[in-house]
């Protein structure tokens, strides 16, 4: 029986599934299949391997801290690996923010988030955008709106959560088209309005925000908007989250995306290439604010486990001596460049960029999955993203061969081709 056989036996059908390859092991940028197939990464495991798949220096840094120790929990004891990814953290997040409580996942992290928010400011609101995704535990589900299916089902969620608008100009529907500055305008006043109408301002323990929607789509927030939520937080006493689960550490060209558009938030919210393959996640926020987190009312049994803390302490020390938050640039240009030929492709909506974060957006659903079909075919391994996952996604790993890149990406122009013949237009 095969892998896939054997798996929809055990495994629940509520998890979605891009593909069912079964892969043997990663070797940098690519993975091997169980029957010796090369396949290019062009995911990340959805934005996590930023140096690649088993990088020596992780790879040893997790095999020594294996053999010494596994698991204490840190709210039993102490070790190097805990503290030293702190103080690195500390050291490269936007200034200020040097204090954390390490987790175990993305939504873990928001769910942290939003219970230091509530109580450093004693008040219940919270405010997200539309499109945003921040998770799937149940809190973290209240926040998220990038698809409707993600609450569908789940009954009352987190009260007191209130959604504004993003500034997504192709995927507003407000005509005529606009661009993002104008976007971003008709977005702030929204939010003013909900202040006004919805949520007073003296409710509003934070806003929530993803600097750059991720699986809504790739869709970076002007800096004008981001500052003017500065502003807004600061005057009515909020706090203002940046959720940089998918952008950090260099993804989206800065070590967080909202550093790079010259804004300071209060709480940075960090996971996936934090923990360099495993599994790790953390609120970060000024020592100040933590201070006013009462002692024992949050916590984990793994959270910053010593295996996860050294692996992702190693990932940001490769990333840091191989200069890869400023390679992220290079890499989202390389990309960019390669799909010039389909920039006029009647299919092709918009290419977004930030950093190494691109994504091609197209009229539906229908071409995104016939390309990325197309594309593995073809030894290509790309996902989708956006609401109705009409977005192709590209999350190379920073380190990628240029070679590598620029050939992956000229076999997914090649696929997109026989899509278009394949589809009518
Ligand atoms: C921006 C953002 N926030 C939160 C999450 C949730 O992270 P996790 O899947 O580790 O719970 C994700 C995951 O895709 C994300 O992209």
């Amino acid at each position: 029986m095969s892998l896939e056989q054997r798996g929809r036996r055990v495994l629940s059908p509520v998890l979605g599934h891009y593909t069912w390859l079964p892969i043997e092991r990663g070797e940098g940028s690519w993975l091997v299949t169980t029957d010796g197939r090369r396949i290019l990464d062009l995911t990340c495991g959805i934005a996590v391997t930023a140096v690649g798949h088993a990088h020596p220096r992780v790879v040893q840094a997790v095999t020594e801290q294996a053999s010494r120790l596994m698991h204490i929990s840190s709210g039993v004891a102490k070790y190097e690996a805990n503290i030293a990814l702190g103080e690195f953290l500390a050291a490269v997040l936007p200034h200020g923010i040097d204090t954390f409580v390490f987790q175990n996942s993305g939504a873990e992290a928001i769910e942290g988030a939003i219970k230091l928010a509530r109580q450093v400011t004693r008040r219940e609101g919270i405010i997200v955008f539309r499109g945003g995704f921040h998770g799937r535990t149940t809190g973290a589900a209240t926040l998220t709106t990038s698809k409707a299916a993600y609450r569908k089902g789940y009954g009352a969620l987190l009260p007191e959560v209130h959604v504004a608008p993003f500034p997504y100009p192709l995927g507003c529907p407000i005509a005529p088209a606009h661009d993002a500055e104008a976007c971003a305008a008709h977005c702030v006043a929204e939010t003013l309005a909900m202040l006004e109408h919805e949520i007073p301002p003296e409710n509003v323990a934070a806003f929530v925000i993803e600097p750059v929607l991720g699986e809504g789509g790739y869709v970076p927030a002007p800096a004008s908007f981001l500052r003017a939520l500065r502003e807004i937080s600061k005057r009515i006493g909020a706090l203002l989250v940046s959720d940089e689960i998918q952008t950090a550490f260099g993804r989206s060209g800065g070590w967080t995306a909202i550093e790079r558009m010259g804004v300071v938030p209060d709480i940075v919210t960090l996971a996936k290439a934090l923990g360099g393959g495993l599994p790790l996640g953390a609120v970060a926020a000024p020592r100040a604010l933590h201070e006013q987190w009462p002692t024992g009312t949050h916590g984990s049994t793994f959270g910053g486990n010593p295996v996860s803390c050294a692996s992702g302490l190693a990932t940001l020390r490769v990333i840091k001596e191989e200069r890869l938050v400023d390679r992220a640039e290079d890499v989202g240009r390389i990309v960019e460049e390669e799909l010039a030929p389909i920039r006029r492709d009647p299919r092709v909506r918009e290419i977004r960029r930030i950093g190494a974060m691109v994504a091609v957006e197209f009229d539906d659903k229908a071409t995104s999955k016939a390309v990325t079909a197309a594309a593995l075919e073809r030894n290509v391994l790309l996902i989708t993203c956006g609401s109705h996952d009409q977005c192709v996604r590209f999350i190379p790993p920073l380190n990628i061969a240029e070679a590598d890149l620029r050939g992956g990406v000229g076999e997914f122009v090649t696929s997109l081709q026989g899509v278009r013949e394949a589809l009518p237009a």
